[in-house]
């Protein structure tokens, strides 16, 4: 089981295939192409971030590219993850059109967005993207725990990560259980809930027992299960205050007042309901 980041791993997680994802990422889910995403990732990669995730669904891979290009950053300082939209037919050409969107030769992760139309169709295209070298790792996003099994009897590389809306109010124990067994790491997807949970008055009272902030709290408890977790602000103050969750640690009684808000009852679901 991993425990998140601890002297072997502190600043990132080792993933099946040997590549590491940093444990935080700023993820541009909602954010409008243009002067806010790239202001967004500029600020981020300036705070030390990095990690970045975006998607073709999201259409702000251009400005997540301009961004990239415009910090000066190296491009081996940063793991930056794109998603295939299942809307599409083929992995492999879509992730070429990404790379040109991005501005990059290459993705560290490229995942499936959800398993439209079946977890497995989709997996040769991905595992030919990742031969042709557009990304150095593949994976899945929104897999339950069944889509996860067929998957991994087709699969010639297996999928290393599965990101999926994690949080304290979703423990989804049994798929992140089920993940840690096959050696995929879950990464959480609106670990905050949008913004919603920062006034919780039981992850209120954690983070006044720790002098933290609710947000620094909710993203901690991700780490602490030994998730990547990403966050999302446009708010270069907030994006500050994300980052600082590697100086403090949660007590196991904290982890269990936490652990005690799911709601899903341990599921071993990705999703309460799809909505493809
Ligand atoms: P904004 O982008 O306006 O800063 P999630 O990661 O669960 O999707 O949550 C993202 C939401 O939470 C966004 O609406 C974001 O708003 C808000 N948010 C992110 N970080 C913080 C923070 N530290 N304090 C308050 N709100 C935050």
């Amino acid at each position: 089981m991993t425990t998140g980041p601890n002297a072997a791993s502190p600043h990132a997680r080792v993933l099946a295939d040997s590549n590491k994802v940093p444990w935080l990422g700023l993820g541009v889910w909602q954010v409008p192409d243009g002067p806010e995403c790239v202001n967004a990732v500029r600020w981020a990669l300036e705070l030390g971030y990095h990690h970045i995730d975006t998607a073709q669904a999201y259409g702000n891979e251009e400005s997540v590219g301009r961004a990239l290009a415009e910090s000066g950053v190296p491009r081996e300082k940063v793991f930056v993850t794109t998603k295939f939209n299942p809307n599409g037919k083929k992995p492999d050409v879509e992730a070429e059109r990404s790379l040109k969107r991005l501005g990059l030769d290459y993705v560290d992760l490229y995942i499936i967005h959800w398993p439209k139309g079946g977890p497995t169709w989709a997996w040769p295209g991905m595992e030919r993207a990742r031969e042709l070298g557009y990304a150095r790792s593949i994976g899945v996003s929104n897999f339950n725990v069944d889509e996860l099994e067929k998957l991994f009897a087709v699969a010639t590389v297996y999928p290393v990560i599965n990101q999926v809306k994690f949080s304290v109010f979703e423990y989804r124990r049994k798929l992140l259980d089920a993940a840690e067994a096959r050696n995929v790491a879950l990464e959480a997807y609106s670990p905050l809930g949008t913004g919603s949970y920062l006034s919780d008055p039981t992850v209120t009272r954690v983070a006044e027992r720790n002098g933290r902030t609710p947000a620094q709290v909710l993203l901690r408890w991700c780490v602490q299960h030994g998730l990547p977790v990403l966050a999302k602000s446009t708010h270069r103050e907030r994006l500050a205050e994300n980052a600082q969750i590697f100086d403090f640690v949660l007590s196991d009684a904290d982890m269990a007042d936490l652990d005690a808000l799911d709601t899903t009852g341990r599921t071993d679901r990705a999703v309460e309901s799809a909505w493809w």
